[in-house]
């Protein structure tokens, strides 16, 4: 499986260190080019690509870790069919940090709708990216990641990389059942850890 983290921001850069740290290949790439977000890259680990978005959209399975403003951008981008798109975008209204309108649909949803003939599964995004960025065994247990999608296959795949990259996977079911419990919810800016 090829994975790619689009955005190399506070959350880009967590999950980057996340991979770097089982030794999985990735490729990153921002709105800048490759060669300014190269050194840092390099920094994180040998693992971490910095790359173009043209060629990191090439990846089976690619991570948003961009504002969910700039998601409709990527739409042309690529042929999104049989991609899986891990989503860890909250969709907030800044600067009062309340819930953006979007009609009573989940963000995931509209990216599904976006991105069409993706598989979107929402994960990642409950997790201050602080957090995140710290090794996923604590106290003795491992970090949760919830995630929800409407592809069985796609959050099989997802719950294997979580696992492979040091997190408990939580899965939540279908994005109706899920998504709602993974923003502005209890669940969610949480760190729990899942023991034995
Ligand atoms: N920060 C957190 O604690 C946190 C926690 C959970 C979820 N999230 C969610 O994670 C997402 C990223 O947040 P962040 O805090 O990491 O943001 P950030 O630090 O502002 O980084 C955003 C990154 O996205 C890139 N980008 C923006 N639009 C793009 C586009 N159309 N195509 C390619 N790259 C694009 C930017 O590129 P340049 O570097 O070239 O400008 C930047 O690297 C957001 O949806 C946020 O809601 C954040």
């Amino acid at each position: 499986m090829s994975y790619a983290i689009i955005g190399f921001g506070a959350i880009g850069q967590a999950l980057a260190q996340a991979f770097a740290r089982k030794n999985i290949q990735v490729s990153v790439a921002a709105r800048r080019p490759p060669e300014a977000i190269a050194p840092l890259a390099t920094a994180i680990g040998p693992t971490v690509t910095a790359s173009s978005l043209q060629e990191a959209l090439k990846a089976e399975i690619i991570i948003l870790a961009i504002p969910y403003s700039g998601v409709a951008e990527l739409a042309s981008m690529t042929n999104w069919s049989e991609k899986t798109v891990i989503d860890p975008t909250n969709a907030i209204k800044f600067p009062d940090f309340t819930p953006a309108d979007l009609g009573g649909k989940s963000s995931s949803s509209l990216i599904q709708e976006t991105l069409s003939g993706a598989q979107v599964v929402k994960a990642f995004n409950t997790i201050p990216a602080a957090i995140l960025a710290q090794s996923p065994e604590e106290d003795g247990g491992r970090r949760v990641v919830f995630l929800s999608g409407d592809d069985p296959a796609a959050r099989n795949s997802v719950s294997a990389l979580i696992v492979d990259l040091g997190f408990a996977a939580m899965d939540l079911g279908s994005l109706q059942d899920g998504a709602p419990q993974q923003c502005f919810h209890p669940l969610w800016a949480k760190n729990l850890i899942l023991k034995g």
